[in-house]
């Protein structure tokens, strides 16, 4: 059984696993996971409710009161797709990207959404929804089902989740993580046109790249910008 540094919790039906960490956050450990089979208010970015089929899909928050990790928080919104991203490919997934700032597609589908919820210097939320056995899906998202014609076992699923959790995170609290390589080399939106919304007024763009602080370089008329995601409304055209 694993047993390291995550402190797994089981939840039958839940409002929604971010907000269960967010109220519980001052008697939970650092690196509490909890996992729910189904969610009654899940929600995401820009206030968007997360539907899921019960007992389908990986629904499950993180709770971060390392300090080490809490220093660097700017840099989860990168590192958490990156994660993501591995343990899509180590279920076989190919085509696999992350579009800026951290939702991970397979081609041109939305595969798992993520929302980091925090009260910093105490602790960091990090919410994730992985379509692992949805059959349902709006036509923009996909599912591991859709991708292979197969059906997972959810159990074995967390499981893997939260040994891949505990690995990355600690090399993410050393500093010895690769998210940076991994994030910069599958951008979604790298070479495409967006338009983006700053301070009321629109503008569009080429992505160039990805900077070190996880900004989107955009050049937009010959002049490059970098958009942080707080800042930015996108719409890719
Ligand atoms: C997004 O795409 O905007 C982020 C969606 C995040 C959904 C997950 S499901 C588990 C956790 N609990 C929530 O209420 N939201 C996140």
């Amino acid at each position: 059984m694993y047993n390291d540094d995550m402190h797994i919790i089981n939840l039958d039906e839940i409002n929604s696993t971010s907000s269960y960490l967010i109220n519980n956050s001052s008697s939970l450990e650092d690196r509490t996971i909890v996992f729910a089979s189904y969610q009654t208010k899940g929600y995401g970015r820009y206030d968007r409710v997360w539907q899921s089929s019960k007992d389908s899909n990986l629904l499950f928050s993180v709770l971060i009161k390392d300090e080490k990790i809490l220093s660097k928080a700017e840099l989860i919104s990168g590192f958490i797709p990156t994660v993501i991203f591995k343990y899509l490919r180590s279920n076989n997934i190919s085509d696999i990207s992350i579009k800026w700032p951290n939702d991970v597609y397979v081609k041109d589908k939305k595969i798992c959404g993520i929302i980091l919820n925090s009260k910093l210097p105490e602790y960091l939320v990090i919410g994730v929804g992985i379509n692992v056995n949805e059959e349902i899906l709006l036509p923009t998202a996909t599912s591991i089902y859709k991708e292979k014609e197969k059906k997972l076992d959810i159990s074995k699923e967390k499981l893997d989740i939260c040994v891949l959790f505990d690995n990355e995170l600690d090399k993410f609290s050393n500093g010895c993580s690769d998210y940076f390589e991994v994030y910069k080399s599958n951008n979604y939106l790298l070479n495409k046109t967006i338009s983006f919304e700053v301070l009321g007024q629109i503008k569009t763009g080429i992505v160039t790249g990805i900077n070190c602080d996880n900004k989107l370089i955009v050049n937009s008329n010959g002049k490059e910008l970098i958009l942080s995601s707080g800042e930015v409304n996108l719409s890719k055209r």
